[in-house]
């Protein structure tokens, strides 16, 4: 199954990645990296918005994408960065390090066996997850459609964002359909596409027994991007090791 993006969810990825106002990625991307020696992969660099400053401040870094438009505008915006343009799960080499931040480890539905599968490219891995509180809570609601950002395009055009989910919590699978609408500057409709994620979560005790299993070994964790309380994990940044055997 490719998971890449397409169409407005790929044209307007970093559009809504602006608005939505999160902190970035990049400084603990850069912590990771710094230390290591040799080429490291990028896995699902996108538009290429983290990894084209990383190439730009000297760090090794090599990007895969699956999706020929995400790495297309990766390209064209940042023509230094290197993009592999194909799917991680027939992807072959060794790295002296993998990165996969942005959740697009959670897009992967075979987890285990992604994992044992990444200790074979590399002992040295950056994953960031986020945990799905407010559908758990029911703070957003299931099976109907809801608003979630809107941004206004360089052409003065709206695009809005809306999104629909399904949550089984026992398995750890989110469903989330998202309806992009672009609107012309008196409002009217121009066009609509969905398209569907199909994500797997982990709650805390999940995830340390999927790592034990697939020999990875936390080195460091960091909450919500390094920002706010953590009383609430919504995003955890993790550092791990293969644990040789
Ligand atoms: C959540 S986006 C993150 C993009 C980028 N890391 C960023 O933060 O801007 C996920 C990206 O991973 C890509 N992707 C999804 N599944 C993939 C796979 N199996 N192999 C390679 N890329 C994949 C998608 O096309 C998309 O560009």
């Amino acid at each position: 199954m490719n998971s890449g993006y397409k169409g407005f969810e790929a044209s307007w990825h970093d559009l809504f990645w602006e608005v939505e106002e999160a902190p970035s990625e990049l400084p603990l991307m850069e912590r990771f990296l710094r230390a290591k020696k040799g080429k490291c992969l990028y896995v699902g660099s996108g538009s290429g918005r983290l990894l084209g400053p990383l190439v730009g401040a000297g760090y090794d870094v090599l990007g895969l994408e699956c999706s020929s438009e995400m790495a297309r505008l990766s390209r064209e915006s940042f023509p230094d960065a290197e993009v592999l343009e194909e799917e991680w799960q027939k992807h072959e080499g060794e790295y002296a390090a993998i990165v996969i931040p942005a959740f697009t480890f959670q897009l992967f539905l075979d987890p285990q066996k992604q994992l044992t599968r990444l200790s074979e490219q590399a002992n040295s891995l950056y994953l960031t997850l986020f945990f799905p509180w407010a559908e758990i809570s029911g703070d957003l609601p299931q099976n109907e459609w809801y608003f979630d950002r809107n941004v206004v395009l360089p052409t003065g055009e709206t695009g809005e964002l809306e999104t629909q989910h399904k949550i089984k919590e026992q398995v750890g699978s989110l469903v989330r359909k998202h309806r992009y609408t672009l609107k012309d500057t008196s409002g009217d409709i121009v066009r609509r596409e969905e398209t569907v994620q199909r994500l797997r979560f982990f709650t805390d005790v999940a995830l340390k027994n999927l790592l034990k299993k697939t020999g990875w070994k936390i080195e460091k964790e960091i909450n919500n991007l390094g920002e706010g309380d953590d009383e609430f994990v919504y995003v955890a940044t993790l550092h791990l090791s293969a644990v040789a055997n």
